[in-house]
């Protein structure tokens, strides 16, 4: 099954000049301000910056893989519409980049498909242009929610839809010229308020008029945007409808029952929200959207249906299925890139796929940098947390297995597996602990004014509130339960390190062990200092008899390793504290390197070293 979406826009590297061409200001024009970016200006006013993958299928394509999508319908920008225009300017703009749309299409090996824009202020010349581009190879068209005071239920415009239908044309209404401009000067609020309210009152008059009686059922019409606020409010529309004779309006059957008569995109950018339109509307009434490749639309296209918990059935149909239907696409589909690249097997419907079993749309979904503007090496200081989460996890399951290879060793003398086993594990613990201590030069290549550029926004995230570096020093043995207090605002975490705190460590478990298989003697009424020593001399003990503790000792040789790198990643932290931030305090509010300097003396196993010092030659 392709991956499609059906909601995604372009515009041309270059156009011609159309305010030089009509005579007429403010018509959209390109500046090229770099390579690869452009911005979009209405007469002398700005108006949108985007970037190559609107021009350049190249880049489009790449995307697309990158995002795994198979086709992607493209769709020229309301901007464009005219509509308000003299019905020649606007035919004469709307061939101009639906011609457009068919060259890019054209170089998009097979994985590019267009939706037209008509003059929908003239129906007759609308219709015309419909039927010249579904000619020309396009799926259908995108109109604007309006034409200036006339709403989707105007009777041109239901011409127009009854044209549609006949050929066999998708429509996708997208808001535009938003209401309310005046109120809503600042923070993008037009597209954030008005957009939805725009294609809400687009579906709503379309209901309340009567207009899908009036429409043949094969009309196959979609709002952008998860339809607005629609899904949201059609219970108070519902409640209007059913206790207030004017909100009745014409329709016959109560407004919920229309969901059926047409389709919503999926770009609602958050679960919860893709959960509602999904109960609201119906899987089989919600495609892939993205609105890529603007700065609101989804940024990796898919991620939010692929990530959300809907079934896989419900998955693919949004992600595809639907859109065949909507666009009419099954008999020409192109194959899924998955199934046309070369190789042996090709993982087919719901078999596990590389990426499905690593999950890594939902690894790629966690990265989310606090700087706005967004600061380049945030990205890196962020994955580069997240990697040593991912090998402390690896090392918390690794010292678990551990802790029960030594309890099983104690609980029986006779077999070395255990032991063997447990040396085994560690091995792999100083390995990945080398690797964290490499790690730091990645991190170091960041300048200390980069850093300081979005540190103020980490504030007071630090690492003291690591869990897992702090469980993995008390598994250790390493436990100090003030450092709990950090992890007050996280109750789960908290409850961890309390258990870790009241567990046994690993130091325990492996002395406990000795001691079962007699190899340490220690009196219950030994003092805490002969307590420690006689571990030390147990150790001692092994390394004198190495024939018979081999397994043992290979314990006592990777635990050393290891509390010897845990020492070097301190260290290395601190170089790099001090290179990055030289003395000043921690966003968690320690002094900084001169705090953590202080952890530098700190040893998990101190009996393995003490017993170097008292071996004799
Ligand atoms: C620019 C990079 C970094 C800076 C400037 C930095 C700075 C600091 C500072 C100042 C502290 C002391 C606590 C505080 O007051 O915040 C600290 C603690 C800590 N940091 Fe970093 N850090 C950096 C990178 C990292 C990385 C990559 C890790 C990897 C997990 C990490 C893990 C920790 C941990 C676990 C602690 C607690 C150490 C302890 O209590 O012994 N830090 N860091």
């Amino acid at each position: 099954m392709p991956v499609i979406d059906i909601h995604s826009h372009f515009f041309p590297r270059t156009w011609p000049d159309l305010a030089a061409r009509f005579g007429t200001p403010n018509w959209p024009w390109i500046k090229h301000t770099e390579p690869g970016k452009a911005d979009i200006m209405v007469g002398d006013k700005f108006f949108r910056h985007i970037y190559s993958a609107c021009w350049d299928p190249e880049v489009r394509l790449q995307e697309m893989d990158r995002d795994r999508v198979d086709v992607q319908v493209i769709s020229a920008t309301p901007v464009l519409f005219a509509y308000d225009r003299p019905i020649e300017h606007a035919l004469d703009c709307a061939r101009l980049f639906n011609d457009a749309a068919v060259e890019l299409c054209a170089q998009g090996e097979g994985r590019l498909r267009a939706l037209c824009q008509v003059p929908l202020q003239d129906p007759d010349a609308a219709c015309k242009e419909l039927s010249r581009c579904m000619r020309a190879g396009h799926l259908g068209v995108q109109i604007g929610n309006h034409v200036g005071e006339k709403n989707l239920d105007d009777p041109g415009i239901l011409t127009f839809l009854h044209h549609c239908a006949d050929e066999g044309a998708a429509v996708l209404v997208h808001p535009w010229d938003m209401f309310g401009q005046s109120r809503m000067p600042k923070y993008m609020m037009p597209w954030t308020v008005g957009m939805p309210a725009e294609t809400q009152l687009g579906i709503v008059a379309m209901i309340l008029s009567g207009a899908f009686e009036k429409l043949p059922r094969t009309l196959r019409i979609c709002f952008a945007h998860g339809g607005g606020s629609f899904a949201f409010l059609l219970g108070r529309l519902e409640n209007a409808w059913q206790h207030h004779p004017v909100a009745h309006g014409f329709c016959e059957l109560p407004p919920s029952q229309y969901v059926n008569r047409f389709s919503v995109d999926s770009a609602v950018f958050d679960p919860r929200a893709l959960n509602f339109l999904v109960e609201t509307m119906g899987a089989e009434q919600v495609m892939l959207g993205s609105d890529y490749p603007f700065p609101l639309g989804e940024q990796r296209v898919g991620s939010l249906i692929r990530t959300s918990h809907l079934s896989a059935d419900a998955k693919e149909q949004m992600l595809g299925r639907n859109a065949e239907n909507f666009l009419n696409l099954k008999e020409t589909n192109p194959e899924p890139i998955s199934q046309s690249a070369a190789g042996p097997i090709v993982p087919q419907g719901n078999q596990l796929t590389y990426s499905s079993y690593l999950k890594v749309p939902e690894l790629l979904e966690l990265q989310h940098p606090q700087s706005s503007p967004q600061h380049h090496d945030e990205l890196l200081f962020i994955i580069v947390h997240q990697t040593y989460e991912l090998w402390f996890k690896e090392l918390l399951h690794d010292l678990d297995a551990v802790v029960r290879n030594l309890r099983a060793a104690g609980a029986s003398s006779q077999s070395q597996d255990e032991v063997y086993e447990a040396a085994r594990l560690l091995r792999r613990c100083t390995e990945i602990t080398r690797v964290l201590v490499e790690q730091f030069t990645i991190l170091e290549t960041m300048l200390p004014t980069h850093f300081l550029a979005f540190r103020g926004k980490l504030e007071p995230a630090s690492g003291f509130q690591s869990e897992q570096f702090r469980e993995l020093e008390f598994l250790c043995g390493l436990k100090d339960e003030k450092m709990l207090r950090y992890h007050k605002p996280t109750p789960e975490a908290h409850a961890q390190l309390e258990r870790r705190l009241r567990e046994p460590s690993l130091r325990d478990v492996f002395f406990g062990a000795l001691r079962a298989i007699g190899k340490l003697h220690v009196d219950a009424s030994a003092t805490e200092q002969q307590g420690f020593e006689a571990r030390a001399r147990a150790v001692l003990a092994l390394y004198q008899d190495e024939h018979s503790n081999r397994h043992w000792i290979d314990v006592c040789e990777r635990l050393t390793e290891f509390d010897e790198l845990v020492v070097s990643w301190r260290l290395r932290h601190i170089q790099l504290v001090e290179r990055v931030i030289g003395a000043r305090m921690g966003t968690g509010g320690s002094p900084g390197s001169s705090y953590l300097k202080l952890t530098l003396g700190k040893k998990f196993f101190p009996e393995l070293w003490e017993a170097r010092t008292l071996l004799t030659e």
